[in-house]
This record gives structure tokens, C-alpha cells and sequence, in this order.
């Protein structure tokens, strides 16, 4: 690892220009040599990675190797950090986000973001859903919003009837969808997930990785995990990403999941992913 610039192991030809079958397929979000430094210190370094609409990346790597910091820079949230700067290009939908033109707050709607511990607001289960699509001025039907939120996020039957409870009444998995539920109600197009069941029993840890399979056909989503097995079985390709000697955050490989778990091409994915360190 140390010494040693890993480069860019890129196996996932489907996640490139064209699908197996040969048609075209569409990023979703991609990035050209991006750098995210705080103040002096760069944090990521030169990632280059696709991420295909419609399916599900993963990004691994040892603690502190950069995938919180990667995650917050395609939805802006870096810039929340005062000494946060990104270097390179993101690009969404074929269009920089860092362009001086973009809105930071539109950006942030449209790429929704679930983080490690579930955070509902101190408010009912009903506001919390509605919360971002009232403060975007949302102009149709509250309610039927807020059940077809909550249906996506694989979490009505257990609510329908207390949905003037408060959020945090419900159980940690339960606040979790409740939180996926708040980021569906604004209609984003990706949604980021930074270790969404780390705080999860394994029963709740697999319904969630459920609602992410569902939620694929809709959304692009692209989730940080500690947990190999999750990674596995939940993601169509997956970025791993180490740090170099500087502590620099960068990808190592990337590929199709069944791929990179079965044939890693590089050593130090193999000794990652079989837990000989991180
Ligand atoms: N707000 C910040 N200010 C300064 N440095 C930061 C900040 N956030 C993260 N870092 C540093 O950037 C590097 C990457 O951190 P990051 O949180 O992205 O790692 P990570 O891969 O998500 O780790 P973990 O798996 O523990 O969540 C670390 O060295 C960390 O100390
Ligand atoms: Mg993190």
C-alpha cells in the first residue's frame, strides 16, 4: 500500500459506455481526477468514477480513506464545511455541479442524501415526510405525497395509523426508512446513502437493503458500507477506495461487484474484502 500508487483498476465495462447488450446506458453522476481537500489537508485524491443511472454502487475502504467526503461532494454538502474545497469535475447528469451558475440547494434536491444514524425531526412522522416538499413550495396533494413516500420507503402499513406520532417514536430501522420516506417526498433523482444500517439490527439491516433493490428502479443510488456482505449482496458494482502514504483518499478498483468480490484484480482489494486489514 504504502509507496505504491495503486492507479485505477476501471473492470466494469457495463458501467461504462454500454450495457451487455450492447445498448447505451447513462451516468448518472461521474467524476474527472476530483480532489476534496479541507484547508491543506487533501482528503481524496483523483477519483475518476462512473456512477450508471438506475443502479446501485457501493463504495468501500478502510475508516477514514475518504468515502464520507467523496458522498457529500456530489451533493454539495462539502461546501456546508468552511475549509471544504473541490478540485476536478462532478459531473451530474452530464452537467458540473461545481459550476459557478448551479444552485447548491437545487443540487442538494435532486441528489438526497441518508445518513448513518437516522435522524428524524423532533415533529410527527406526517411533517417529516412533507418537510422538504413544503419548503420547496410543493403545489399538489400533501397527503397523497407523504403515503406515496412512505409506500416507497416500504414503511405505510406500519404507520398509517399514527401518522401524528412523533418520528422519533419509531424504531431505529423504522426511523431509517422514515428518512429515506423525507428524501423520496422531494422526487431527487440519486440518493446517497453514508453507511445507512450501521446502526441497524441485522433484521432491519436486511429490510433496508431490500427497499434499496426496490428503489433502484427509480433512483441511482450510490451507498457507503462497512459491511463486505452488504456490499455483495446489495450493489451492482463497487468503487474500493485506500489511502496512500500522504493519507489521500484513492480508488484502487472499480467494477461490477459479482466481479470485484470473485476475481479482485488487485491484491489489495483481495486482502480488503477478505478482512486481512482495514
Ligand atoms: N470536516 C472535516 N475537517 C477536516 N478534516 C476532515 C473533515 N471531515 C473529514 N476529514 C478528514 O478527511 C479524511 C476522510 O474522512 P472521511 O470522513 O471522508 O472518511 P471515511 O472513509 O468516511 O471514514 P469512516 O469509514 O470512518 O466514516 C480523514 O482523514 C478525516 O480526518
Ligand atoms: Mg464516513
Amino acid at each position: 500500500m504504502a509507496g505504491e500508487d495503486p492507479g485505477v483498476v476501471i473492470t466494469a465495462t457495463a458501467a461504462r459506455g454500454a450495457a451487455d447488450d450492447g445498448t447505451p446506458v447513462t451516468q448518472a453522476m461521474e467524476t474527472v481526477d476530483m480532489s476534496v481537500f479541507y484547508g491543506s489537508f487533501r482528503a481524496v485524491k483523483n477519483v475518476s468514477l462512473q456512477f450508471r443511472d438506475h443502479r446501485i454502487t457501493a463504495l468501500i475502504g478502510p475508516s477514514g480513506c475518504g468515502k464520507s467526503t467523496v458522498l457529500r461532494a456530489f451533493n454539495r454538502m462539502n461546501d456546508l464545511i468552511p475549509t471544504s474545497r473541490v478540485e476536478g469535475r462532478v459531473f451530474f447528469h452530464g452537467n458540473d455541479i461545481y459550476e459557478e451558475s448551479v444552485d447548491p440547494v437545487e443540487v442538494r434536491r435532486r441528489v438526497g442524501m441518508v445518513f448513518q444514524k437516522p435522524n428524524p425531526f423532533p415533529k410527527s412522522i406526517y411533517s417529516n415526510v412533507a418537510w422538504g416538499a413544503k419548503v420547496n413550495g410543493y403545489k399538489g396533494n400533501m397527503d397523497d405525497l407523504v403515503e406515496q413516500s412512505l409506500r416507497q420507503a416500504a414503511l405505510w402499513d406500519e404507520v398509517n395509523d399514527k401518522l401524528d406520532q412523533s418520528g422519533l417514536s419509531l424504531s431505529g430501522g423504522q426511523q431509517q426508512r422514515l428518512c429515506i420516506a423525507r428524501t423520496i417526498a422531494v422526487k431527487p433523482e440519486i440518493i446517497l446513502m453514508d453507511e445507512p444500517t450501521s446502526a441497524l439490527d441485522p433484521i432491519a439491516t436486511l429490510r433496508i437493503e431490500e427497499l434499496i433493490q426496490e428503489l433502484k428502479d427509480r433512483y441511482t443510488i450510490i451507498i457507503v458500507t462497512h459491511n463486505m456482505q452488504q456490499a455483495a449482496r446489495a450493489s451492482d458494482f463497487t468503487a474500493f477506495l485506500n489511502m496512500d502514504q500522504d493519507r489521500a483518499g484513492q480508488v484502487v478498483e472499480f467494477g461490477a461487484t459479482a466481479e470485484l468480490f470473485t476475481r479482485p484484480a488487485r491484491k489489495e482489494t483481495e486482502d480488503y474484502i477478505t478482512g486481512r486489514f482495514g
